[in-house]
């Protein structure tokens, strides 16, 4: 028996605590620490797991997630450290923060696995990426990406990956709830209904998202077989093209890249 406390239950602990007992984890095996008393009595009563302290849940748990803000992590690391039990292992979802920083604040030789995981964890979808610290091995790999396979997929990537990784899978939501909302726009433009316009392209989205998805087809194949000569879908690629949406993409996120570098970089320091 694995007994897994989630630091801070909010909307990605809250996820994780979902997924978990979705996946058959039973609630006795989870525990979780937040701030709110009323909030923690609320998601006590909507998942039957305990809300504990810091010190109960250091006791308790063979697996403690972070999920705090990044901002809020120096607190927890000082209520955190005195109480760790040894071998205890810490799985770390704060954005930037690097698992030195926890290498360094809790008891030598805890081990800690850094993942940068993405909203979809909320529907079960999330895409999250690992990375072991110092004092991790395989074993620690091989139970985070079972934990966090039920809440969606998980990739292995080295530490030094992890700012790309934030980049792309991280922010990359984003981008696509930019593209749709950019799409519901011009469905309007063309006099559609907005409710209408936001059916049309939700659904292509999901729907290319399972082509995707599903099919073992690259993306261009995909987009060629949609691309009859002088047709309608080519007309719309050339205006892409002309208006440097490859180009823009590759920017955008070489930016976001850089940013979660200069994040981290205020951690590395200290
Ligand atoms: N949401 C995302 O898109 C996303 C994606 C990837 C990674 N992440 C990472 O996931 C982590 C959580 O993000 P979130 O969006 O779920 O944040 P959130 O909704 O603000 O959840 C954090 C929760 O932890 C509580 N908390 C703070 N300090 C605590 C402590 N010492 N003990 C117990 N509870 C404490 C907070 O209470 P208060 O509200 O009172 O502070 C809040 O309820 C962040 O580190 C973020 O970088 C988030």
């Amino acid at each position: 028996m694995t007994t897994i406390a989630v630091l801070g239950a909010g909307k990605i602990g809250e996820a994780l605590l979902s997924g978990l007992l979705q996946g058959g984890r039973p609630a006795d095996e989870l525990v979780f620490t937040e701030k709110h008393p009323e909030r923690s009595a609320a998601l006590s009563e909507r998942y039957g797991v305990k809300g504990v302290d810091v010190a109960s849940a250091a006791q308790l748990a063979d697996v403690l997630v972070v999920a705090v803000k990044p901002q809020d992590i120096e607190p927890l690391l000082d209520e955190l450290a005195p109480v760790l039990r040894p071998g205890a292992l810490i799985v770390s979802l704060c954005a930037g923060l690097p698992t030195s920083l926890y290498e360094r604040r809790l008891p030598e030789g805890t081990p800690v696995v850094r993942v940068m995981p993405n909203t979809p964890m909320l529907v079960g979808e999330a895409m999250s990426a690992i990375s072991a610290g110092r004092f991790a091995g395989s074993g620690h790999l091989d139970l985070v990406e079972e934990l966090l396979g039920t809440v969606g997929k998980v990739a292995r990537v080295p530490e030094n990956q992890q700012d790309a990784v934030t980049a792309l899978s991280g922010s990359g939501p984003a981008y696509f709830f930019f593209l749709v909302e950019a799409m519901i726009d011009a469905g309007i433009l063309l006099g559609i209904p907005r409710e209408l316009a936001a059916t049309l392209i939700i659904q292509s989205a999901v729907g290319a998202a399972q082509m995707l998805n599903q099919g073992d087809q690259h993306p261009v194949i995909l987009r060629e077989a949609v691309t009859s000569p002088a047709g309608t879908t080519i007309m719309a690629i050339r205006e892409l093209e002309r208006h440097g949406v490859r180009a823009a993409l590759l920017a955008a996120i070489e930016a976001a890249r850089d940013r979660s570098v200069e994040l981290g970089q205020a951690h590395e320091a200290e």
